[in-house]
């Protein structure tokens, strides 16, 4: 497709001039054709600048999310292999969820530049504004039983803690069960909807959906939450990380689903988490109680130890870290 090709060739000199001559030479269009195709790709967020009589240049900190701009940083075998990039959808998970996930191969995967209705845990939104975030679902096909299906959402929580720390140096921890934390403020929230098979009583199909901040952080949640470009200082491309975030949680899937890797994950995701032996509150079905963080269960449930001394685990509930008073 020729948008992608002049993509191609202006990504291949970021930040610097590549003549229109030269790329209608190269792809055997006409200037006008090349200068039609930037246009649409302008219009599709790449930030390109013209410079008459000079060329075309793609700005460094350019963040335009497409097909390309995350295959180009895509290794794996599976997820991501199929790819839809939307300008703007209500939810990726429940476009996902909408479509025939019979027909569709393990790995198949939605990214949109917007959400407008993005979801969240227990019936919460998902602020999604446009251009400042990776909203992602991913479509895996599992086969474990029921009660391991909080674990893809423990393989997520890893997989994305560790590319915030190993890719982008950020200082990131993991706050049960499914939430990225950098510096005390929230980045990532993560939503895995199964659908179960009643007669099987097995997972069928499990949408897991991630949403990273990465650009401005709206004031009204700037206590509560920050961005990947807030954390490192710099612009975040939104395609590289979307790669980045596929082909890690690929290698944390196929860990626990292929090579059985289960305590190994849950040594990393229990080293990542950052409420560990803290007090903590806990809000369980209208009960609120004091406990302290202990550790996870091999089913990601959170070890609590109550006044009494005894350990509780919790699978659903929400727990916050008590403030010091
Ligand atoms: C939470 O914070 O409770 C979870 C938020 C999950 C947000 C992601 S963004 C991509 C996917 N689509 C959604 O509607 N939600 C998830």
């Amino acid at each position: 497709m020729l948008q992608e090709q002049v993509l191609e060739m202006l990504e291949e000199k970021r930040g610097e001039l590549v003549t229109g001559g030269e790329i209608a030479r190269r792809l055997g269009v006409s200037r006008t054709a090349v200068w039609k195709v930037v246009g649409a790709l302008r219009e599709g967020g790449h930030d390109i600048e013209s410079v008459p009589n000079s060329g075309y240049r793609l700005l460094g900190g350019s963040d335009g999310l497409s097909e390309y701009a995350v295959r180009r940083h895509l290794q794996t075998e599976a997820l991501g292999q199929r790819l839809e990039v939307l300008p703007t959808v209500d939810s990726t998970n429940l476009y996902l969820k909408g479509m025939d996930l019979s027909s569709l191969p393990e790995g198949y995967a939605v990214v949109a530049d917007r959400q407008t209705g993005g979801r969240g845990r227990m019936g919460r939104t998902f602020h999604s504004p446009a251009g400042a975030g990776m909203y992602l679902s991913v479509l895996l096909k599992p086969q474990i039983a029921l009660t391991e299906t909080p674990f893809l959402t423990i393989c997520a929580a890893v997989a994305v803690c560790e590319t915030l720390r190993d890719v982008y140096g950020a200082d990131a921890g993991i706050k049960w069960v499914n939430d990225v934390y950098c510096g005390g403020r929230k980045i990532c929230g993560i939503l895995t909807e199964a659908q179960i098979s009643a007669e099987m009583q097995a997972v069928e199909y499990a949408v897991v959906g991630i949403g990273i901040n990465t650009g401005a952080v709206a004031p009204e949640v700037s206590e509560i939450a920050t961005s990947l470009s807030a954390v490192t200082g710099g612009p975040v491309l939104r395609g590289r990380l979307t790669a980045e975030v596929l082909s890690r949680l690929e290698r944390v899937y196929f860990d626990f689903t292929r090579a059985g890797k289960k305590q190994e994950i849950l040594a990393r995701y229990t080293e990542m988490l950052f409420m560990l032996d803290q007090p903590v509150e806990v809000q369980q079905g209208g009960r609120v109680f004091d406990a302290v963080a202990r550790g996870v269960d091999e089913n990601g449930a959170l070890l609590v130890e109550t006044a009494d001394g005894r350990t509780q685990a919790l699978n659903a509930g929400e727990v916050r870290i008590k403030p010091l008073r």
